[in-house]
């Protein structure tokens, strides 16, 4: 059985400037990020640091061409450390350029999944309050190669730091707050409920849940775009703890069924959970009304002030007040994609559906995806 343990160093500055003169980062190190972080938090800094600007590559999450792209661009640079500043994209980014050995492809490295190595200390500065990729030793690229978004997971990927600044997430545009924060969420529930789990990790997903629904909840009340800002340093720890606790035990069916809208569709990765979310916590119920679902009702309950009856209720309700969801239909995914979908998902996200809190078929599978439809 596998222990828990806490393999990244985790380390909270007021500033950039700060963490950058305690790191000493310099010439010999290569920046990922942004053009627009670069310019706002590192270039004023003069450190000589060589850089890659992520935009150059492509829009979007990641693909494995642009992943090849961007390893066939490295191959001449000399340098040590790799530092990632930015949000799901750049973290994915980073975690898969620190492993890669200097003639390697996207492909090769899944083929030898379990058995990478690093090749650059990495340090990763989170710019969005979601992912929690910063302590965890997970890729998502979409191969569009191979028609599938899957996860690349290796315990070399881990970060060696991970440094959380709050004014990094001061210029976060009200959308990719919603839908980070929802993706966190997302992680913090489904690590909760994982078999996989323990009591330590359920520690970091409880605590990451209630920060998360208490400050949505203020937020929402305050009404204003701008209005989750006043908790943004709480955001940012909750996406870590979630992190942690998913880093642990796992992601499960909600992200196993929203990767195809991912990578199909295009819709980003925290509202592709928000769009499932419902639906796979309804089938849960159906399925399996008592168990450790009724702890998370509880903490639900207990985080927003209502019945443990009406706590997945108001947080879907809640969920919606941050984003307003809508049905697959709307965001132009055909009905007859579903079938398919689930076929797929079944086939290629096990990683995943070994998470989930009662085991799912293909049937059941597509039924949520006609409830979401
Ligand atoms: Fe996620």
């Amino acid at each position: 059985m596998k222990g828990f343990s806490i393999k990244t160093e985790i380390q909270e500055y007021d500033t950039f400037e700060q963490f950058a003169d305690d790191a000493e980062i310099g010439e010999n190190d290569l920046v990922l990020c942004g053009e627009h972080t670069f310019n706002k938090y590192i270039a004023p800094l003069n450190t000589g640091v060589q850089t890659l600007f992520r935009e150059k590559y492509g829009k979007g999450e990641p693909t494995d061409g642009m992943v090849d792209e961007i390893l066939n661009e490295l191959r001449d640079k000399t340098y040590n450390r790799i530092i990632a500043v930015g949000g799901g994209t750049v973290i994915d980014i980073a975690k898969v350029v620190a492993v890669a050995e200097n003639d390697d492809t996207v492909d090769d490295l899944y083929d030898k999944v379990g058995s990478l190595s690093k090749v650059h200390p990495l340090i990763i500065v989170p710019t969005t309050c979601g992912t929690g990729s910063e302590v965890t030793n997970i890729s998502v690229i979409n191969r569009v190669s191979k028609g599938v978004k899957m996860g690349l997971a290796d315990p070399a990927m881990l970060a060696d730091s991970a440094v959380m600044i709050t004014n990094m997430l001061d210029s976060l545009p009200y959308k990719i707050f919603a839908t980070s924060s929802i993706d966190a969420m997302v992680h913090s529930v489904e690590s909760f409920l994982s078999p996989n789990g323990c009591s330590i990790s359920r520690i970091f997903s409880t605590e990451a849940l209630k920060t998360i629904l208490k400050c949505w909840k203020k937020s929402v009340e305050t009404k204003g775009e701008d209005a989750w800002k006043t908790y943004a340093a709480d955001f940012l720890k909750a996406s870590n703890w979630a992190g942690l606790g998913f880093g642990y035990a796992g992601c499960a069916a909600v992200h196993a069924c929203a990767y195809p809208l991912g990578s199909v569709y295009h819709i980003p990765h925290g509202q592709s959970n928000q769009l499932m979310f419902k639906d796979v916590m309804k089938m849960y119920k159906k399925i399996k009304p008592t168990g450790r679902i009724n702890d998370l009702e509880t903490i639900i309950a207990e985080s927003l002030s209502v019945t443990p009856e009406n706590a997945l209720e108001e947080l879907y309700s809640l969920m919606d007040k941050v984003l307003e969801s809508a049905p697959l239909e709307e965001f132009g995914v055909k009905k007859s994609d579903l079938p398919i979908f689930a076929k797929d998902v079944i086939k290629t996200q096990q990683r995943l559906l070994k998470n989930n809190y009662v085991e799912l078929s293909e049937e059941q599978i597509l039924e949520i995806y006609k409830s979401a439809y």
